[in-house]
């Protein structure tokens, strides 16, 4: 409100104060606009600095998932209990509602099926104004580093990066490891590093061995995929030692929806990666859970 009289004079501008260096909660992003500072923090929990994401844009490349026959039947329910969601705009747009309220990491690239045996050949699949229309908070394109496609999914990277830049929605790169792909150390300590390198502002990768090295030489968050279903635990366990290694969250799909109690495994994995709960005590918040399905 304008005010010419009796206004206290402005006076503390601790002009003998350094500018303090910023600590914003997401690594290596300090340096972001505002804009894109809000969406970041829309997906990593201030509180944590972590992420539970969850996964269900398998149909992309895979058609009819088990446990995703029915977007509108099994993941719906489970929408509450994610800090994100990661699709495509199709199953977005048809089978969640908006109600939710929570930050959409929009699968954005496109163009490969499991019918192809050389799955690196993809294009940019969503334009940016489709993505603000749908008011995505990360924009996720796979990349193929060391594979035939590398060069043409390294240029996606790069093409949503600076589409994303201009509107501040940051990238999240996806490693991609395809059917055949070597999946050892080296290989994501590489492939994260050159993601990152990029301007890619989260990376998504799988745990390996000495995962302590592969999050140390990334600047920017790394979340993992969960994989092939596995059992609770064992989900568990590779969530606690990523997290553990310094991950900001996972990215997980299988692992929740073909769990017999994905709410249960979601609550699990929220005490894991939120709550520091080892893998023994989130296991057995999924087991109270699951004796409490009718
Ligand atoms: C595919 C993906 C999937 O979202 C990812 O694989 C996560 O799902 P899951 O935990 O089932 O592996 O990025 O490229």
């Amino acid at each position: 409100m304008a005010d010419k009289d009796g206004n206290a004079l402005a006076k503390e501008y601790g002009l003998d104060t350094p500018k303090q260096s910023q600590s914003f909660h997401v690594k290596g992003m300090d340096h972001v606009d505002w804009g894109m500072k809000d969406r970041l923090s829309r997906i990593f929990r201030p509180s944590s600095g972590n992420t539970v994401m969850l996964a269900f844009d398998h149909g992309y490349i895979m058609g009819a998932t088990a446990g995703l026959e029915r977007l509108d039947l099994s993941i719906e329910p489970l929408a509450p209990y994610a800090d994100a969601l990661m699709a495509t705009r199709g199953a977005m747009r048809t089978c969640i509602s908006p109600h939710h309220n929570k930050p959409v990491i929009l699968r954005a690239s496109a163009g490969s099926t499991v019918l192809k045996d050389d799955m690196s050949h993809e294009v940019i699949g969503v334009d940016i104004e489709d993505a603000i229309r749908i008011n995505a908070s990360c924009l996720a394109i796979q990349v193929f580093v060391g594979a035939n496609g590398e060069c043409s999914s390294l240029n996606n990277l790069v093409r949503t990066i600076d589409a994303g830049e201009r509107v501040g929605i940051p990238t999240l790169g996806v490693t991609a490891v395809g059917k055949e792909m070597e999946r050892t150390t080296r290989y994501f300590m590489l492939a994260t590093r050159v993601v990152a390198e990029l301007g890619a502002h989260i990376v998504k990768t799988y745990y390996c061995d000495d995962f302590e090295k592969v999050v140390a030489a990334c600047p920017v968050p790394i979340v993992v995929a969960g994989g092939k279903k596995v059992g609770e635990l064992e989900a568990l366990t590779m969530a606690y030692r990523a997290i553990d290694s310094g991950a900001a969250g996972v990215d997980m799909g299988r692992n929740v929806f073909q769990s017999d109690c994905p709410i249960g495994m979601l609550k699990a994995i929220n005490g894991v990666v939120h709550e520091k709960l080892t893998p023994e005590q989130g296991y057995d918040l999924y087991l109270t859970e699951q004796s409490q399905m009718a």
